[in-house]
């Protein structure tokens, strides 16, 4: 079939694809009018032509480990096989890694980086779009967060990833930042956010803990940047999906509350202190300056961040990764945010036989409005999918 034919069985909103350019300035005021575009020389993200955009989550990788026994190479070339297999079986429209990518522990100070680009080389083949959070083992004597963010940003023209502004994300934490995807590349607004949240973790270049919580500055710079978005964009009915690396504190009292006989996917790791956001490596009573307790009384450090979590507007969930032996979905009662864990991919980091390595995909299908030109989302699917090619848990969002 001819493209130009196929286009008139499109849906409106895809079909006209007009170009909305915003006006830099008020017509009558001149006043200068908010102008979004946070990747001017990158190529805007779109949904495909039949309305679909899918996301595959590969999650701790953790590349590096056992230098001295020669096992660690053989697990990250697992790790390779599997990303290259599930490159092509899932065709995902995008990428994220969703922190631990590597075991820092292992790594030396002359040549860390070179992980990220062994980890990078099938997306940066394969030419798909991608981003990445950063996990505990990603802030290690020899590594950080920003060594990661910042090779990622010189060696693959198809990452997103990028740090936040400074004054935002808290020491060791840069990596807080959000990527529009539009219904169509000319439409004037985004149909869907993903937003990107650095918990941190890990420890310092002298090897002092770091605070593991997503610091107190980010619940502030979500709220802001939603403001430009809605001057910027209006308030349109975009969606929202967000990722970070440690699953937020609230998540650990959401463990007692699962049905065990619904499809849950693995519940083996139980949540406590180190598997949530909270106080890995630092006592209530250490109140040094850099790793100051927040908000205690709240109960807990990633309060702030949570609550403003929770104000995203049409927010589907917020996926982490950390706990390798949990895969399931549910949602946090108190502020009513849904909640999942990726599926472990690495063959580096702990395991059990019968885990298995996989992916969590989500699939977001886009309905038009009645109006002309935008869409938005219908209806978001996860599902985890297994290297063996066994599929579980399948839910909406
Ligand atoms: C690598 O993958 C193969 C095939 O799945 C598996 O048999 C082997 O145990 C894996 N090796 C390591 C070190 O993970
Ligand atoms: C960091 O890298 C240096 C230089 O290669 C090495 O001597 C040191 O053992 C590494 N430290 C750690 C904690 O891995
Ligand atoms: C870093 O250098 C060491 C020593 O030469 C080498 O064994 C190791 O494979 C290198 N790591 C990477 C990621 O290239
Ligand atoms: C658990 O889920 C099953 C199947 O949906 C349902 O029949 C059962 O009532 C649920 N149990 C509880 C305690 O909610």
């Amino acid at each position: 079939m001819m493209a130009s034919a196929f286009k008139i069985l499109l849906p409106a909103c895809w079909a006209l694809g007009i170009t909305l350019a915003a006006p830099t300035q008020h017509p009558l005021t001149g006043v200068p009018t908010v102008i979004l575009h946070p990747y001017p020389t990158k190529q805007r993200l779109s949904f495909r032509e039949n309305g679909n955009f899918k996301i595959t989550i590969f999650s701790d990788l953790h590349f590096g480990e056992n230098p001295d026994d020669g096992i660690g190479t053989v697990k990250d070339a697992n790790s390779t096989r599997l990303m290259r297999a599930f490159l092509r079986d899932e065709d995902p429209d995008y990428v994220v890694f969703n922190g631990d990518l590597i075991t820092g522990e292992y790594t030396l100070k002359e040549n860390a980086t070179l992980f990220i680009d062994q980890i990078l080389a099938p997306l940066v083949e394969a030419e798909i779009a991608f981003s990445s959070t950063h996990g505990n083992h990603d802030n290690q004597v020899n590594i950080t967060h920003l060594d990661e963010i910042l090779r990622e940003e010189r060696i693959a023209p198809h990452s997103y990833t990028r740090a936040a502004p400074p004054g935002v994300g808290g020491v060791g934490g840069p990596g807080n930042y959000w990527v529009p995807i539009y219904s169509a590349v000319t439409d004037s607004a985004p149909a869907l956010i993903l937003w990107f949240f650095d918990s941190r973790g890990g420890v310092s270049a002298d090897g002092t803990p770091l605070p593991d919580w997503v610091d107190a500055s980010v619940a502030g710079w979500i709220s802001r940047e939603t403001a430009l978005m809605d001057a910027a964009w209006g308030h349109t009915p975009r969606s929202a999906l967000a990722f970070v690396h440690i699953a937020p504190h609230a998540i650990q009292a959401v463990q007692a509350t699962l049905n065990s006989s619904t499809d849950l996917g693995l519940n083996d790791d139980p949540l406590g202190d180190g598997s949530v956001q909270d106080s890995l490596g630092i006592s209530d009573e250490d109140t040094s300056s850099s790793n100051k307790p927040i908000n205690v009384a709240a109960g807990a450090r990633d309060a702030p961040f949570w609550e403003a979590v929770s104000g995203i507007p049409n927010l589907h969930a917020i996926i982490s990764g950390h706990a390798h032996g949990n895969e399931w979905c549910a949602r946090e009662p108190g502020l009513g945010v849904r909640f999942c864990f990726n599926k472990h991919s690495g063959y580096g980091g702990y395991d059990k036989a019968r885990w298995g390595h996989g992916v969590r995909n989500v699939m977001f299908s886009l309905s038009p409005t009645g109006d002309s030109r935008e869409c938005t989302v219908l209806n978001v699917e996860t599902w985890i999918q297994l290297e063996s090619g066994e599929q579980r848990s399948r839910v909406n969002l």
